[in-house]
């Protein structure tokens, strides 16, 4: 029998950067992962040698661990009812909407928290299994919030970090779970919490004194260890970028530009191309940025063909609830817009349920000459980034929701509050008519902002915030 492999840095993730996608003729094949995770997370794992446990995105037995571009990715098995009620239950349909506001009510069942709880410990036994001696351990993410307990009770070498990539929500919203407690004991395993903004960080310090009886420092939190002791835990926003130099390095190759030039052309080359892209979510804000448009064209601001918005829409968490109701109000909204103010072919708006792969999401970046971020709430939003990386030629407009995490750094860009439509629309009225010179001031800040701040920074900040984290009394290994 081969000895397993093991790593000085391991991460574990819902999913796997990569999908198995199962044809109806029993072939197979892999596809990128959807989501600002994986995005993030694949260029920072790229560049150093380590593992990713996660999920493959099929029920049933996981494929074997194996090997890509250099990163062992290690899959975790998801049976077909973990998938409902672990994955698009306690994940997606308990703690995503109460982490984002609860934009729709959040669902409470508990089969759903039990089989939560089994499927984090099956991925705190992956990771124990394939950790080295004093490794470091980077946990990611809502679905995995006992992981890091679960780990520092079976493995008291290695270092644990955890990252929330989503809001962590205000403690008066997080207090409705009844398993609130659990869940700060979880991720009270940690020696380090990484958020997105300082509020994040800031709710979940509150939450530990306030539902976990823990006491709390500013940034720390003092934790019961599992044999008693107190251990001291981190709470500290750093927040996400992109890869901006290979991002950039994309959108300047010459296929990349020449199919923007396409892809304009086959718009009917507009004076005019508004673009969106999101996963098709509640927490995006598309029904928001609709409604302003076609108010827009009600009052005959924006004339069609003169003026084209493409939203792309990326399938998500299809067998949820909430998001069948969403893509029906989306579809029947964009066929009431089209039906009004298309021409023959010309749609006044292009609507694409598809997932597409990065040329071809830099060539349209480079298209659009508004790009609509409008989300009610959102840990981030990595495609704010992605948008101003891929222009190069500084041109474009970035409308941005004051409630995603990249306003809390691109502060040039042109704000807006989602829920308000008819600032919205002063807003997208705004960022065609302001003078093209101030355009492309505003554009170079929120290239230099990227730039300077890209993941890799990003990825190093936490890892030293994890590597300097405060020392736990009794550790086995570099004491
Ligand atoms: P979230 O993580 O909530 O999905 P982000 O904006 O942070 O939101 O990240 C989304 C990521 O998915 C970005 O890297 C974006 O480019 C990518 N993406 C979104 N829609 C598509 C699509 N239709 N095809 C390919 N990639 C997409
Ligand atoms: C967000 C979450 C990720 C998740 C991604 C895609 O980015 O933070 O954890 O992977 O959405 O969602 P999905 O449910 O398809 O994994």
């Amino acid at each position: 029998m081969s000895r397993q492999r093991t790593f000085d840095l391991v991460i574990a993730a819902n999913r796997l950067p990569v999908d198995r996608v199962v044809a109806p003729d029993g072939s197979s094949e892999w596809h990128r992962s959807p989501g600002g995770l994986v995005t993030a997370m694949d260029s920072v794992m790229r560049g150093r040698e380590g593992a990713w446990v996660g999920w493959a995105g099929e029920t049933g037995e996981a494929p074997a661990p194996f090997e890509e571009s250099g990163m062992w990715l290690h899959p975790v098995p998801l049976s077909e009812e973990e998938q409902t009620t672990y994955y698009e239950g306690f994940s997606n349909d308990t703690l995503w909407p109460i982490y984002h506001d609860v934009i729709v009510p959040a669902h409470f069942h508990r089969e759903w928290w039990q089989d939560y709880e089994v499927v984090n410990a099956r991925f705190a036994d992956a990771v124990c299994e394939i950790a080295a001696p004093g490794a470091k351990v980077w946990i990611h993410d809502y679905q995995l919030q006992l992981v890091p307990a679960m780990v520092r009770a079976r493995r008291p070498d290695v270092r644990i970090g955890w990252f929330n990539h989503i809001p962590f929500p205000p403690v008066g919203l997080f207090a409705q779970l009844p398993w609130r407690a659990k869940i700060i004991e979880g991720l009270l395993g940690a020696d380090y919490l990484g958020f997105q903004r300082q509020a994040d960080a800031q709710n979940f310090v509150r939450a530990a004194r306030q539902l976990g009886g823990c006491a709390t420092k500013g940034e720390t939190v003092t934790a019961k260890g599992p044999d008693g002791g107190e251990r001291v835990v981190r709470a500290s926003a750093v927040p996400i970028s992109i890869d901006y130099a290979g991002l950039d390095e994309l959108a300047r190759s010459e296929p990349v530009q020449e199919r923007a030039q396409e892809i304009r052309e086959s718009l009917g080359n507009p004076d005019i191309v508004m673009l969106g892209v999101d996963r098709l979510d509640y927490t995006k804000g598309i029904r928001h940025r609709l409604k302003a448009y076609e108010e827009l064209l009600d009052e005959g601001v924006f004339v069609p063909p003169e003026i084209t918005f493409v939203q792309v829409a990326t399938p998500s968490r299809e067998r949820v609830e909430a998001y069948k109701t969403l893509r029906t109000e989306i579809e029947t909204t964009v066929g009431r817009i089209n039906g009004t103010y298309s021409d023959l072919g010309a749609p006044a708006v292009h609507y694409l349920h598809q997932s597409y792969p990065r040329e071809e999401m830099a060539a349209l970046f480079q298209v659009a000459d508004v790009m609509l971020v409008t989300p009610l709430r959102d840990g981030m939003n990595l495609v704010a980034k992605e948008y101003v990386t891929c222009r190069h030629d500084e041109g474009g407009a970035l409308v941005l929701s004051e409630f995603t995490g990249a306003w809390h750094e691109l502060h040039q860009a042109f704000v807006c509050n989602p829920h308000d439509i008819e600032g919205l629309k002063q807003t997208m009225v705004r960022a065609l008519e302001t003078d093209p010179k101030e355009k492309r001031r505003l554009m170079r800040a929120l290239r230099r902002r990227v730039c300077e701040y890209d993941v890799q920074r990003w990825a190093d900040r936490f890892l030293s915030n994890l590597e300097s984290a405060p020392q736990r009394p009794g550790r086995s290994k570099g004491d």
